[in-house]
């Protein structure tokens, strides 16, 4: 397989499995960030459905987070391009371990903070119920959850805002292969 060092302007891409994997997280992060703000901010009807598909959406991303853990492990991600700078490698490597700190924390506050209140609401997409975490029950706990939940939530955002800014960088300034190996192929 061709490499950073064979070909210095040829970037090496992600695996499909990679690829697959990320969009899949992506979409689901993007997806249930204003599902679960509705939920928290509308307490009606519609408010409460929002917060279980919430939920259902979140334990999703939990599976697909720890599915993508242990496939990273095992496979090494394309070498970044030699043009970027010591301090833009160090951000983006700083990024990608703070979003798989946040995408198996996020999902587990959220699980112990509903597993914890005095009154739990089942959820699993309609399908199935998930079961509860075998937490301290109370609003203590679940409010310590919430804490944690929230402000994480919050900083995924920032994190986000960021990492998409600098895929568009590396895609109309920098010019290099960084977002298209990330990109399916369509052919
Ligand atoms: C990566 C996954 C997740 C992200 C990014 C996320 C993000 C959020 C956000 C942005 C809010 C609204 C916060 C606010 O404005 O008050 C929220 C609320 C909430 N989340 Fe999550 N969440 C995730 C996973 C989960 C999971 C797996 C569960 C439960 C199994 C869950 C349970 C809740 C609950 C119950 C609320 C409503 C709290 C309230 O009513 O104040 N979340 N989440
Ligand atoms: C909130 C949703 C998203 C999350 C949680 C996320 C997470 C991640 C993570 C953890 C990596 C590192 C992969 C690895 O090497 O292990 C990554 C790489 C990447 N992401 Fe995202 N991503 C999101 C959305 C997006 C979006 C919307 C774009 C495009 C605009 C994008 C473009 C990229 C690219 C191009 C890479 C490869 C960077 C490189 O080659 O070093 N991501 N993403």
């Amino acid at each position: 397989m061709a490499t950073n060092a064979d070909a210095p302007n040829q970037l090496t891409r992600y695996s499909r499995t990679a690829i697959l994997l990320h969009w899949s997280i992506a979409t689901c992060v993007l997806a249930t960030i204003p599902i679960g703000w509705y939920g928290a901010t509308f307490k009606t009807a519609a408010g409460q459905s929002a917060t279980n598909l919430h939920k259902s959406i979140g334990i999703a991303i939990l599976a697909l987070t720890l599915v993508r853990v242990a496939w990273r492990l095992g496979h090494r991600p394309p070498p970044l391009p030699t043009a970027m700078t010591p301090m833009m490698r160090r951000i983006a490597r700083a990024t990608h371990v703070l979003f798989y700190v946040l995408l198996l924390v996020l999902p587990l506050s959220g699980w112990w903070m509903s597993s914890a209140v005095p009154v739990r609401h089942a959820f699993g997409f309609g399908l199935f119920d998930v079961p509860f975490l075998p937490v301290p029950r109370g609003w203590a706990s679940a409010g310590g959850a919430h804490f944690i939940h929230v402000n994480l939530a919050w900083l995924m955002v920032g994190l986000a805002v960021l990492h998409i800014l600098a895929a568009l960088r590396h895609r109309f300034i920098e010019r290099d292969g960084v977002l298209t190996r990330m990109l399916p192929r369509l052919t």
